[in-house]
């Protein structure tokens, strides 16, 4: 066992801790991913209801010549989760970068998508850096000296609340530095059923996704929660313009944890994620909060999606 999943098993003993025993009912959305959860993750992105990786991966083909005149050729690129890297091939065409820099927490992930792409573009110097991309970090000095580009697709900054979006905004620029681009993908608000369909879908995928956590904590922590008495529930939130994620219990339940006994009476929900949805200008001033200058943005015919490019200017004095 490396020292990456002793942290990891550490900080994810403590949070289901906290959500049991102090009767937080929350989980953080992080713990989604292992390795199932990212599988289940995968099917998602394919489900006909679930549109914005569909509608992304459009706007990354549709707009490379507008990628190549704005963004320029080139630059480093830096992509920030990037897990699967599936959308990174049709913009590293486009900028024809001078180096590729994939960033994930998953070292097994990140080693296996940059061989994938080392394949489809063999002249590119790749370098994966296994790291928190929520911390800033440390960029490999084959990067140094080169224009940087920082690529965030996916709207997984909406699966943050707004202090902690900033935060990540703010680490960003300390990691690309002054005059760095960032190309960010945010999903649109849009009609609620929509948005409901697309994290409750009619094959029950998003439902397995959910639900897994739970298993993971019985798989993980040593425990007997009974899964099938729980169900995935997905609302909107039109406060905070987002979708919630809740696991709610369907009867009154017992259960142990690591030994810790836990009773939850039926209809208790667990809160499992976040997923935020941006108007244009919420967009702009998240990412003005966050140290990063709107300079365009492509968006599809329907608006349920959009890239934003922002670039890292000195900060001045305002009024
Ligand atoms: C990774 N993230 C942007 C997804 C989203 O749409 O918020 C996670 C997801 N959860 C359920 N479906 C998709």
């Amino acid at each position: 066992m490396d020292m990456t999943t002793t942290l990891i098993d550490h900080t994810f003993r403590k949070d289901v801790r906290r959500c049991f025993d102090q009767q937080a009912y929350a989980l953080p959305a992080r713990w989604l991913y292992d390795r199932r959860g990212s599988e289940l993750f995968e099917d998602i992105t394919e489900l006909p209801e679930y549109y914005p990786t569909r509608t992304e991966t459009k706007l990354l083909r549709d707009h490379s010549a507008d990628f190549a005149n704005a963004i320029g050729k080139g630059r480093a690129v830096i992509e920030f989760g990037s897990g699967s890297s599936t959308k990174t091939p049709h913009l590293l065409r486009a900028v024809e970068p001078s180096a590729y820099v994939p960033i994930d927490i998953s070292g097994e992930f990140l080693e296996h998508s940059a061989a994938m792409l080392q394949d489809d573009f063999p002249d590119l110097p790749i370098h994966p850096v296994e790291a928190d991309f929520m911390k800033r970090v440390e960029l490999p000095d084959a990067v140094a000296d080169l224009p940087k580009l920082g690529f965030f697709p996916g709207s997984t900054i909406g699966n943050m609340i707004a202090r902690t979006s900033v935060d990540l905004l703010r680490f960003m620029r300390e990691t690309l530095g002054i005059g760095a681009q960032l190309l960010i993908g945010l999903d649109r608000v849009k009609e609620q059923q929509v948005l409901i369909d697309a994290y409750d879908d009619s094959a029950g995928v998003t439902a397995q996704f959910s639900l897994n956590l739970l298993d993971r904590i019985n798989r993980e922590l040593d425990g007997d929660i009974p899964v099938d008495k729980f169900r995935h529930v997905a609302i909107w939130n039109d406060d905070y313009a987002r979708i919630e994620i809740y696991l709610e219990v369907q009867d009154d339940v017992s259960f142990s944890i690591d030994g810790t006994k836990h009773n939850l009476i039926s209809g208790q929900r667990i809160h499992i994620e976040n997923s935020h949805k941006f108007g244009l200008r919420d967009a702009r001033l998240m990412l003005r909060a966050g140290g990063w200058t709107p300079l365009c943005d492509w968006s599809d015919e329907r608006d349920y999606f959009t890239l934003i490019l922002a670039e890292a200017h000195p900060y001045k004095h305002a009024p």
